[in-house]
């Protein structure tokens, strides 16, 4: 992204220059709603990305500017400073959240702009929430490591967002590296780098450019799903405090006890962890075909168990099938937003032009394409 124009907003609004910072969006290959159970992800920070200019400005307050929505916002450091732009409480949530482990973060002024498509399962919000924790973290010297900063942006989306998040995007976003995809162990927080250049293959993002789920309801709603039938198996094993902890057996002694729909949805949780587990097995071998069944085994399991697919996302899936596609699945939260595609290279083509026209013939809309390229995580520029 040109960063020229928050370089000139900059400026012209606080006379001043700032220090430059980005931090980017994510895809994840396989592992989806396993974060906050405890499971494996599979993620890798990409080159879209948001980025901010920052200087501390002396006082207790932080200007803000929103240049994407030439919106600007004022609002002071203390808990009831809450500002009212949603926007905003991204940015005052990771300053609040500092404070809370007892650093001082001080006043500042920013201009920010980004162009991680929002709403599209790419993480746009921790891609800001990463970006100012770690900005703020190099201003005011206050020593966070990544993953702590990843940890106070999560901390952010639960305090002041409303959206119970797993740490699956901020991870990626304060810790992504170029050319490699990162195997998280969303219980223990250690992760692995995993070289990622699978020959022959590309992967694609499709957008298709609706959302269905705001403020994260659904979203909150499966995760207390997985946290009742975790309740239900802790009885008989209190070894167990996530799913992740438990296997099918132990689902299944419960089955009768719990939500049929509880139960439907941790089913496919404790799936997607094995899934992921067999697709790393699979690419270490070089065998993306595997790992493209996976995947679509994920999609299966995430519009038809998990329900978090729509018809928009459900039909680029199959038109993938179609097309002969190695995997292809809805991205992220769901509700919307992107199918991620590994795609053979010979096939790129006639995929990516079929899916688009069918696309639009039937819902109207434009589907929107990226080309995914694996990045560097946080950074000053
Ligand atoms: C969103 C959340 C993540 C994760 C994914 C689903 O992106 O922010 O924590 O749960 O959904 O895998």
């Amino acid at each position: 992204m040109d960063v020229s124009k928050i370089r000139e907003k900059f400026k012209s609004l606080y006379g001043t220059e700032g220090a430059l910072y980005t931090s980017p969006g994510r895809i994840n290959i396989i592992g989806e709603h396993t974060d906050y159970n405890g499971g494996f992800v599979l993620p890798g920070a990409i080159d879209k990305a948001m980025y901010c200019e920052i200087k501390p400005n002396g006082t207790d307050k932080v200007r803000a500017y929103a240049l994407d929505l030439n919106e600007s916002c004022e609002f002071g450091l203390e808990e009831a400073d809450k500002p009212a732009q949603q926007w905003a409480c991204y940015i005052f949530g990771i300053c609040r959240e500092m404070a809370k482990k007892g650093k001082t973060v001080k006043g500042f002024d920013t201009v920010f702009a980004g162009d991680v498509p929002l709403g599209a399962g790419m993480s746009s919000s921790a891609a800001l929430e990463s970006c100012f924790g770690f900005a703020l973290n190099d201003q005011f010297n206050l020593g966070f490591d990544r993953m702590e900063i990843a940890l106070m942006g999560q901390a952010t989306e639960h305090n002041y967002c409303g959206v119970k998040c797993g740490i699956m995007d901020q991870f990626a976003s304060c810790n992504g590296k170029e050319g490699y995809l990162m195997r998280l162990d969303c219980r223990s927080l250690k992760f692995e780098y995993v070289p990622f250049n699978p020959e022959g293959y590309r992967l694609v993002l499709l957008n298709t450019c609706v959302t269905h789920n705001l403020a994260g309801g659904e979203y909150n709603k499966r995760r207390e799903s997985c946290e009742r039938v975790v309740a239900a198996i802790a009885k008989r094993h209190p070894e167990v405090k996530l799913l992740r902890d438990a296997d099918m057996e132990m689902l299944k002694e419960v089955k009768n006890e719990v939500d049929p729909i509880d139960y439907m949805r941790s089913e496919f949780v404790v799936e997607e962890i094995q899934r992921l587990l067999d697709a790393c097995a699979a690419m270490e071998k070089d065998d993306y075909e595997t790992a493209g069944q996976k995947m679509y085994g994920t999609h299966e399991g995430l519009s038809k168990k998990y329900a978090v697919s729509c018809p928009e996302l459900d039909f680029l899936n199959d038109i993938a099938k179609e097309c002969g596609v190695t995997g292809s699945r809805v991205m992220g939260g769901g509700f919307g937003g992107c199918t991620i595609n590994l795609v053979k290279n010979e096939l790129y083509d006639n995929f990516v032009k079929k899916a688009c026209d069918a696309y639009e013939k039937k819902f109207g809309i434009k589907a929107k394409v990226y080309d995914v390229v694996i990045k560097d995580g946080a950074r000053k520029l």
